[in-house]
């Protein structure tokens, strides 16, 4: 069965909807976006954030810059939303550009408002299972995803491929946990795993967040595991009307049939990253308030 994110998406994005909606606040919530350079996908995904946060209430404020922009300045407006109180969250968009080193700007960041969860007090509290920071929002998004889908990870073998800051190492910690649903054996492969065929083969859940696209195929899949593809690549394709099309770490059609459940891409992991995007955000604010 495909697994569909944009639903459970929409029906999360509804609740914190009703909620900002359903009570008299003196203000909304909002999210500061900072986006730095030109790269196509950065700016196709702080578009996609903007709406989300137009759909369910959130105040978002972009915050432009040239590649060029210094480190100093770029801490200085950090410093800014900082202390601005009509600014609940700050997002900064990775990839940075190479001059700028992204463990500073995230050290910078109000751990209060820190709606991604890379300030090291929020990965550290993720690591200490904490529930008073914020979790980075792909791996929220995805344990959303078994919440919703009534998955019971306990005892389960899952098997995360990558040890990205973003995804694997958060993920990792959240899903062995010692709390309800959660209690997952987790194995982190990486690119320089031994038999990475195998170690795949063992999980009853797999998750695929290598940046290499279609990588998984079949021959990865334990018959009956389910299957959450991370990945979102761009591809060439001349027939579609952008001149690319986009498409998971997994390869979809192969590992299909072998797999119980499968999230698709796009309308997978995806919708369940901005959800949990707002939720970080709406939950900033009723901290605040
Ligand atoms: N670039 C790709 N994924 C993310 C994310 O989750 N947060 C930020 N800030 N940048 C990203």
């Amino acid at each position: 069965m495909i697994i569909d994110g944009k639903a459970i998406a929409d029906s999360i994005e509804q609740e914190i909807s009703s909620k900002i909606a359903g009570e008299v606040f003196h203000r909304r919530p909002g999210l500061a976006v900072v986006l730095i350079g030109e790269l196509a996908p950065s700016h196709a995904y702080v578009k996609m954030k903007k709406k989300g946060c137009d759909r369910v209430g959130i105040n978002s404020y972009i915050y432009q810059f040239d590649e060029n922009i210094s480190e100093h300045d770029l801490l200085s407006t950090i410093q800014d939303l900082n202390g601005d109180e009509k600014i609940d969250g700050i997002l900064v968009q990775l990839p940075l550009p190479d001059h700028i080193l992204p463990h500073k700007i995230f050290a910078s960041i109000d751990p209060g408002k820190d709606i991604d969860g890379f300030n090291p007090v929020n990965m550290g509290k993720i690591l200490l299972g904490m529930s008073d920071g914020f979790c980075p929002c792909t791996p929220l998004g995805i344990k959303l995803l078994f919440e919703k889908l009534s998955i019971d990870l306990t005892g389960k073998n899952v098997t995360i491929l990558g040890r990205s800051n973003i995804v694997g190492k958060p993920l990792a910690a959240l899903l062995m946990q010692n709390s309800p649903g959660l209690n997952a054996t987790v194995t982190l492969a990486h690119s320089k795993t031994k038999d990475l065929q195998a170690v795949c083969h063992r999980a009853d859940v797999l998750v695929a967040a290598i940046g290499i696209p279609q990588f998984i195929t079949r021959e990865y899949i334990k018959q009956g595991a389910v299957v959450i593809d991370v990945g979102i690549n761009r591809v060439d394709d001349p027939d579609a009307k952008t001149g690319y099309r986009l498409v998971g770490d997994v390869d979809f059609h192969s590992v299909f049939e072998k797999c119980s459940l499968i999230t698709p891409v796009p309308k997978g992991v995806g919708p369940m990253t901005i959800a949990s995007l707002l939720l970080n955000t709406w939950t900033s604010f009723r901290r605040r308030i």
